[in-house]
């Protein structure tokens, strides 16, 4: 663990975002952040993946790490007899979970890649055990990676604005748009973080928030539709948010609202930067048009979940009227026309194809 600490009660203790021990796959419950701090167990890959499409773990990098880990549990569950069948099986439900994070995918085939290639089922399910646990790891130094290309960006007193939850909840630790602020912050730079509330499952307002209380960093959460009033005042000095998948011409897919932002930014002259790993670098989808787009339920928007310090638990309150329908895209697409790097964990790269490629 390089990073980060949580105050629990009081104590501080290193964590990652999940991590695998044994059998079972642990991960923080990121649903009850910022109001409570809670470690679940899953000691099945049905369960994992459960978890998986129910967003108790969630960001692109973090899915990542964890659909490695379920599928290399799939290995350890599966019999000797019918072990590949069995293993095929749980990949598909383990793809099936979310369909926009590119590293999702990225991992159940480096671990599968490694399970064909051993013979005997014993050797296969070490295999795969030990590729996830590599897959976590490289995601892990990603993120420190992209904390010091980025964080050369961010000079000091700059004003960053960020949108959803980029940090290290979002991958196995440090994160990627977040990863720059905390190194900066580390060389003895001061920031300040607009932070998007990101509606409607509020990973800003909840989680970024929530880490940036952990590292002291300075910040302010706004309304998402605040942002272009901050901007147009000269407030914002630059723009860095995450990707869920990047294509090859450099269009990127990230939390609904992404696109808005970009132009916005383009519209004030504010350089927005995409920080994402080669993990989430989508090489077989030509442009944004190819990525498949999430449709979450319409619960999500037609009402707001939070802490209830009366009941002391979770409570969802509806808003839009019972007769009301919604949608609910997950991710947009930002033309790559409007980002003026990819913040990568080889180096900052233009958001073209030509620069792209050379990262492989
Ligand atoms: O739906 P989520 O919470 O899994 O969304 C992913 C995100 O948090 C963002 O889109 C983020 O900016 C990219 S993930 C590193």
């Amino acid at each position: 663990m390089v990073f980060i600490r949580v105050d629990v009660c009081g104590v501080f203790r290193d964590y990652r975002t999940v991590w695998m021990r044994g059998n079972s796959v642990f991960m923080i419950n990121q649903p009850l952040i910022p109001h409570k701090f809670e470690v679940v167990e899953f000691k099945c890959y049905r369960d994992t993946a459960r978890a998986i499409s129910d967003m108790v773990v969630r960001g692109a990098g973090a899915i990542g790490a964890c659909g490695g880990y379920a599928l290399a549990q799939a290995a350890l569950e599966a019999p000797d007899d019918g072990f590949l069948e069995f293993v095929h099986g749980a990949e598909q439900v383990i793809n099936g979970t979310r369909p926009t994070a590119q590293d999702l995918f990225y991992a159940t085939r480096r671990v599968m890649e490694c399970i064909c290639g051993v013979e005997d089922a014993n050797g296969a399910r070490e295999a795969a055990v030990g590729e996830a646990q590599k897959i976590a790891d490289e995601n892990a130094r990603g993120g420190e990676m992209i904390g010091k290309y980025g964080e050369k960006l961010i000079r000091d007193k700059m004003r960053v604005l960020t949108h959803c939850n980029a940090g290290w909840l979002a991958f196995v630790d440090w994160g990627s748009a977040i990863a720059p602020i905390y190194a900066a912050k580390r060389c003895g730079r001061n920031v300040f973080v607009y932070v998007d509330e990101t509606r409607p499952r509020c990973q800003g307002a909840r989680l970024t928030a929530w880490e940036l209380c952990q590292e002291g960093v300075e910040h302010a959460v706004i309304a998402d539709n605040a942002s272009g009033y901050y901007m147009r005042r000269g407030d914002v000095d630059i723009v860095i948010v995450g990707a869920d998948r990047v294509a090859c011409n450099g269009d990127v897919a990230n939390k609904i609202g992404t696109y808005e932002k970009a132009v916005l930014a383009h519209e004030n002259g504010i350089p927005f930067y995409v920080a994402a790993p080669r993990s989430t670098i989508d090489l077989s989808c030509k442009s944004g048009d190819g990525i498949p787009i999430e449709e979450r339920a319409e619960d999500e928007v037609l009402s707001v979940f939070g802490w209830s310090s009366e009941l002391s638990r979770m409570l969802t309150v509806r808003v839009a009227p019972e007769g009301s329908h919604a949608l609910n895209p997950a991710f947009d697409v930002t033309p790559a026309k409007y980002i003026t790097g990819i913040i990568t964990d080889a180096g900052v790269v233009k958001a073209n194809e030509k620069a792209i490629g050379k990262l492989f």
